[in-house]
């Protein structure tokens, strides 16, 4: 295989240079938000072991892959969490590592994931109401802990500390202000994520996010930069922000499209390769990592998938049919 400093970029189908990794620890979670199906779930108790991610890192990498964000389930449920981020961080050509994570044990894990290369971190809070979050996420999560976890982050020196919150019509819609204005406190950006149809749940479009923003004290301003991911940034500005204004993020899963810019492609907790979260195709790595098969011909699998790609999702058809959230980390 190529040396990853001068590999070629790796294509889709469609001509989309696919630089970012997303790779799915477990698909066990201690949470149970509605809206990520995981009750319904079969555990796959068999997920890649540490030395099979750093083999596939280097696949990955050497077929041009310069991101890898690691995700669940609920990543930080993997006692050797720390050092698959040691690994995959210092694996050649890979340029970047970050985490999706609930945030419940932040506060312990922050500053050894950050020493083992982690460079960005994104957690998931919906709301600022206790009991709302008991009611959305279940027993365990507790939001003194992930606010303990995000103030941990955010002493951590991560290059960045995102809020991902999936708004939920007549569940937190009213709270998005409040949330944005918890970000800025805390130095992290707010993104606000439109509800993809895995679990349970309202969504409510972007636009209508942007109105209920503009309602509770917040005016938007165009803003040209732009994650790894499909997020686009506004910047916010309201009485006692941030002067000059405040970064939030906006994802519009389902009503702003953004196929057009993909450039990522996912291994999910059981080890398949998804080549589009939306899309039905699968090849299993796991099957590969364990069957003898060199890298070069894992490599191979992987370039063909991506050669099958559609060139758009269609979520709003499959509907139910999508395999869960849970086990495919966003
Ligand atoms: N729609 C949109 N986002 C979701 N997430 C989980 N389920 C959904 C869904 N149905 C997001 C959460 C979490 C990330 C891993 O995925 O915000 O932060
Ligand atoms: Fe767990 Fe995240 Fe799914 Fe919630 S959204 S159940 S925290 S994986």
């Amino acid at each position: 295989m190529t040396d990853p400093a001068t590999a070629t970029s790796l294509r889709d189908a469609q001509g989309r240079s696919i630089s970012y990794l997303r790779l799915s620890l477990t698909d066990r979670c201690n949470f149970r938000c509605s809206y990520c199906s995981p009750l319904s779930l079969e555990h796959h108790e068999d997920p890649l072991t540490r030395p099979e991610v750093a083999r596939l890192t280097g696949i990955f990498a050497r077929l041009g892959v310069r991101r890898v964000r690691l995700t669940g389930g609920e990543p930080t449920l993997r006692r050797d969490l720390v050092e698959i981020v040691r690994d995959v961080a210092s694996c050649p050509g890979i340029e970047e590592v970050a985490l999706t994570t609930n945030g419940q044990t932040l506060a312990e894990l922050a500053g050894p994931l950050r020493a083992a290369g982690a460079g960005r971190i994104n957690i998931s809070l919906d709301t600022l109401d206790p009991a709302r979050l008991l009611a959305l996420s279940g027993r365990a999560a507790s939001l003194e802990r992930i606010t303990a976890g995000i103030a941990a982050a955010g002493a951590a020196g991560f290059a960045s500390v995102k809020l991902n919150v999936v708004v939920l019509g007549g569940v937190n819609d009213d709270e998005v202000g409040a949330l944005a204005r918890f970000g800025w406190r805390h130095g992290a950006i707010v993104r606000f994520i439109e509800l993809m149809p895995f679990g349970r749940g309202e969504p409510v479009p972007l636009a209508e996010v942007k109105r209920r923003l503009a309602a509770q004290g917040i005016r938007l301003e165009p803003d040209g930069s732009r994650g790894w991911g499909p997020a686009y940034h506004m910047r916010g500005f309201c009485e006692g922000g941030p002067p000059g204004g405040g970064l939030l993020g906006f994802i519009g899963a389902m009503t702003e499209n953004f196929c057009d810019g993909c450039n990522r492609i996912r291994v999910a907790a059981d080890g398949s390769l998804r080549a589009c979260l939306g899309g039905r195709d699968q090849v299993s790595l796991k099957s590969l990592l364990r069957d003898g098969s060199a890298d070069e011909a894992i490599g191979a699998r992987i370039v063909e998938a991506l050669g099958r790609k559609a060139d758009r999702h269609e979520m709003g058809a499959a509907g139910g049919q999508l395999l869960p959230m849970v086990g495919t980390g966003g």
